[in-house]
Formats: structure tokens, C-alpha cells, sequence
């Protein structure tokens, strides 16, 4: 075979389809394989003509298609099957060859992974596409790990296919091993925390404000021209505004409310308890998911008639529509604070340098949570870039301080009228938590100390101590 393909895709569902097309369409030779041969003549048939693809039917083939070092990208389901295909293709690549994972795989998974063909010499990058189908095709945001070797060979392709911001491109090498995957798992856990937010603003707009879902889908179009202009606020506004076409309802009624998820989301919050870091608004974007889901206790509760306020309890002392922006705003920011405090816990505990202000940056453009909004966390980051929590940076610190009346009524009118808003509220706890200077932990550790001898400091002098509760006088003693 003559000429040679700059890089190979296997696994050409949609997702890898997609992104053998953008390669291609940037005028890279494509190697394209698939475990049917009969989805690798579709894509060329369909697609030819839109630039160079290699078809391969078998592994070897493909293999034997890509210069070298190869760069095989494996565009498959995450778990088992990526395990499947790494060992199918490990045996035939060489030292200095590259495997690409661009699923959603777990980043212990991709550590593993990593270490495991280091040995064997070769290179495996865990890497997170984020855009969707759409994304892949026209420029999705890139989240590569592995070693910076790689991305020497790898980032200039990677780069071009990705979206860009004012000709910059929304892809960066992120860190070693697991730390691309490790980014955008949080980047899917603050997705969850952004829909979960957009949502309560609905329900209270929709509950508490009586709009309508059409007059609500204009009232986000307006927010999207704001301060919240991302790519979510805009698509909430579409799923509004549409009509069900059987029924002539609106869509948003006709859609059983039990929300799904594949897992990402889970994962952050399984990984911040880990780490130890309050990612209080993911968590609840992922519990409010289950609980919808829970049908058997939803049922329970209905039959039940768990009594709610009164008919006439708590009208919304403000402007609803200004104070739920407000609100959404707010507890925006603390939910990308606690997702960038968490990328930088697992960065320090895994030595992977990350710089958080590249990871806004890369997330921009091409992804799903990308907004306005990244640009002044990506300044924030460029001026201190250690940071402590994004909340206490000028921009987002004034965002709050303007917010924090407006929210504080959302919520009080949401507990009022039995709205549930787990995440503003959480989000507000939060940000009290944060602010107070002295918190009841301090009752916590009395407790322990008392049940446990678990001991506590004092805030007068070093040392750990302990009380002899059991005894009468309760001496205290140095622990
Ligand atoms: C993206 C998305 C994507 C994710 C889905 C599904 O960045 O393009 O995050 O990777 O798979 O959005 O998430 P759930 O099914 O868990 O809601």
C-alpha cells in the first residue's frame, strides 16, 4: 500500500464516524476500521467524497495502513469492549505507537490502561471529546492525557479538528495518565449541575411564576443573550418552545419526568468523596436524577399524600423572573467552583500539573457546557492561578454579592411553595458554609470526642485533646 493515513479510527458508530470525517474533511488521510467491515463501506460510501479514508476490514490491515508512530484512536463503547479492542491491537503496534481512547472511559480505567502498555512501549492516551455527534463532526472540545510524548505527535491533529475560539483551539494537552478523562468526567458532573439548575429555574418560573413553557422558552432565549449565554440555556429554550405533535401539548408534558444518566456524573461525586471535595452541586444534580427515577418511593409518596404548604403560602416577595436569573447565576458559579476545586484536589493527589485555567479555556467552544461565562474563569485562573475557589475571584465575587438577595428569596419562596430546588438551595448552603466564620462543626467534634475519644484541637492553643466525659468533672486532657 502506498500512501499511508495519519490516523486511524476504530469503531465508527456515530461518534467515531464523525470524528473520521472531521479528520478528513481536514484534509488527513483516515485509516477507518470497524468490528462489521459493512459500517466501514457505509462511512466510505456515504462519505468518500469528503476527503481520504483508508478502509480496513482487518486489524492488521489497518494497522499496516497508518505511518508511523501510529495513532489509532478506539471510538468504542466504554468498559469491556475498550479493553477488547486495546488487546486486539496492542500485539500488532510497535514502540513509540499510540492508542487513543475517546470514549467516556473511567480515568482508574485509563491509568491502568496507561500503565500497563507503558510497559509494552507504547503510548495510551485517555482522552475526552465532549460535543456530541454534532461536536465531533464540526470541532468538539479535547481533553487529552498520557504522556506529553504523545501529544507532541498527537496534539497538531487533534488541535485542528477541534473547535476554536478566535483561531485558538479548544483542545490542550490536560495532564498524564488519567487526567484528560479525569476533566471530562467533571466537565459531565458539571453538566449535570448546569441541566439540574436550568431546570429548577423552569419548574419555578413554570410552578411559582404560572408561565407558560412557550413564554418560559422566551424568557431563557433573553438570559442567553447575557450573562448565561451557553450552549444549555440556548437548547432549553428550543425543548421549550416545542410542540408535541400528537397531542398538540407542550413537548416538555408529554415526556415522562424519570431523567436518566449513563454515569459520568455519578462517577465526579463517587471520585470528589474520594478526594474530599464538596461537590455539593453535582451531587444533587445527580440525586435529583435518581430520585426522579425512583418510581416505587414516587408512587409511595403519591398514594401517601405527603401533605405540601398551604394554598396560599409564601407569594414571591420580588421580581420572580429577575430573581430566578439571579439565583441560576449564583448557583452557577459555586457549581463550576466546586468542579474546578475538584480537578485541582485530584491534580495535586495524582501529580498531573493540570492548569485549570486552560480547562476553561478548552471548554469554550465545542462543548456541551460551553458559555460566555468560561472566559472569566479562564481570567480568573490567568490571575491567580492558584486560586483557592473561583468564588472569591473580583468578577465572580461581585456576581454573587449582586445575586445573593435574589437568591436567598428563590429559595425561601421554592421551601414556601414546596418547590423542590435541591440545587439552588444546596448551592446557597454552600456558599453560607463557606462564609461563615465559625461553623457547627465544631458541636461535631465535641461529639465524637465525647462518644469516640475521637479528640479535637482547641482554638487557643496547638495540641489535640480529649475530655473525660465519663468522669465528673470532666477533666480535659492533652490527647
Ligand atoms: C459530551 C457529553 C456526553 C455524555 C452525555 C450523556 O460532553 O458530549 O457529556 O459525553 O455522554 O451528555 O450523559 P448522561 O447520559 O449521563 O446524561
Amino acid at each position: 500500500m502506498s500512501e499511508k493515513a495519519q490516523i486511524g479510527v476504530t469503531g465508527l458508530a456515530v461518534m467515531g464516524r464523525n470524528l473520521a470525517r472531521n479528520f478528513a474533511r481536514h484534509g488527513h488521510t483516515v485509516a477507518v476500521h470497524n468490528r462489521s467491515y459493512q459500517r466501514t463501506e457505509e462511512l466510505v460510501k456515504e462519505f468518500g467524497h469528503e476527503g481520504t479514508f483508508l478502509p480496513a476490514e482487518s486489524a492488521e490491515d489497518f494497522v499496516a495502513s497508518l505511518e508511523k508512530p501510529r495513532r489509532v484512536i478506539i471510538m468504542v463503547k466504554a468498559g469491556k469492549a475498550t479493553d477488547a479492542v486495546i488487546d486486539e491491537f496492542a500485539p500488532l503496534l510497535e514502540e513509540g505507537d499510540m492508542l487513543i481512547d475517546a470514549g467516556n472511559a473511567h480515568y482508574a480505567d485509563t491509568r491502568r490502561r496507561e500503565a500497563a502498555l507503558k510497559e509494552r512501549g507504547l503510548h495510551f492516551v485517555g482522552t475526552g471529546v465532549s460535543g456530541g455527534e454534532e461536536g465531533a463532526l464540526h470541532g468538539p472540545s479535547i481533553m487529552p492525557g498520557g504522556s506529553k510524548e504523545s501529544y507532541e505527535a498527537l496534539g497538531p491533529l487533534l488541535e485542528d479538528i477541534s473547535a476554536k475560539v478566535d483561531g485558538e483551539p479548544c483542545c490542550v494537552h490536560v495532564g498524564p495518565d488519567g487526567a484528560g478523562h479525569f476533566v471530562k468526567m467533571v466537565h459531565n458532573g458539571i453538566e449535570y449541575a448546569d441541566m439540574q439548575l436550568i431546570a429548577e429555574a423552569y419548574d419555578l418560573l413554570r410552578q411559582a411564576g404560572g408561565h407558560s413553557p412557550a413564554e418560559i422558552a422566551s424568557v431563557f432565549k433573553t438570559w442567553n443573550e447575557g450573562r448565561l449565554g451557553s450552549y444549555l440555556i440556548e437548547i432549553t429554550a428550543e425543548v421549550l418552545q416545542q410542540t408535541d405533535a400528537a397531542t398538540g401539548k407542550p413537548f416538555v408534558d408529554i415526556v415522562k419526568d424519570a431523567a436518566e444518566q449513563k454515569g459520568t456524573g455519578r462517577w465526579t461525586v463517587q471520585a470528589a468523596l474520594d478526594l474530599g471535595v464538596p461537590v455539593s452541586g453535582i451531587a444533587e444534580a445527580v440525586f435529583a436524577r435518581a430520585l426522579s427515577g425512583g418510581t416505587d418511593v414516587r408512587e409511595a409518596a403519591a398514594t401517601a399524600q405527603l401533605p405540601g404548604p398551604s394554598a396560599q403560602a409564601g407569594s414571591h416577595g420580588g421580581d420572580l423572573q429577575a430573581d430566578v436569573e439571579q439565583a441560576l447565576f449564583a448557583s452557577k458559579i459555586v457549581a463550576y467552583a466546586q468542579g474546578f476545586q475538584q480537578i485541582q484536589a485530584a491534580s495535586a493527589e495524582y501529580d498531573w500539573e493540570i492548569d485549570p485555567g486552560a480547562m476553561a479555556k478548552i471548554w469554550r467552544a465545542g462543548c456541551i457546557i460551553r458559555a460566555k461565562f468560561l472566559d472569566y474563569i479562564k481570567q480568573a485562573y490567568d490571575k491567580q492561578p492558584e486560586l483557592a475557589t473561583l468564588l472569591v475571584d473580583d468578577y465572580f465575587l461581585d456576581a454573587v454579592s449582586g445575586a445573593q438577595e435574589a437568591w436567598r428569596r428563590v429559595v425561601a419562596t421554592a421551601a414556601a411553595q414546596g418547590i423542590p430546588a435541591p440545587g439552588f438551595a444546596s448551592a446557597l448552603a454552600y456558599y453560607d458554609g463557606l462564609r461563615a466564620s465559625r461553623l457547627p462543626a465544631a458541636l461535631i467534634q465535641g461529639q465524637r470526642d465525647f462518644f469516640g475519644a475521637h479528640t479535637y484541637q482547641r482554638v487557643d492553643k496547638e495540641g489535640a485533646f480529649h475530655t473525660l466525659w465519663a468522669t465528673e468533672d470532666r477533666k480535659e486532657i492533652d490527647a
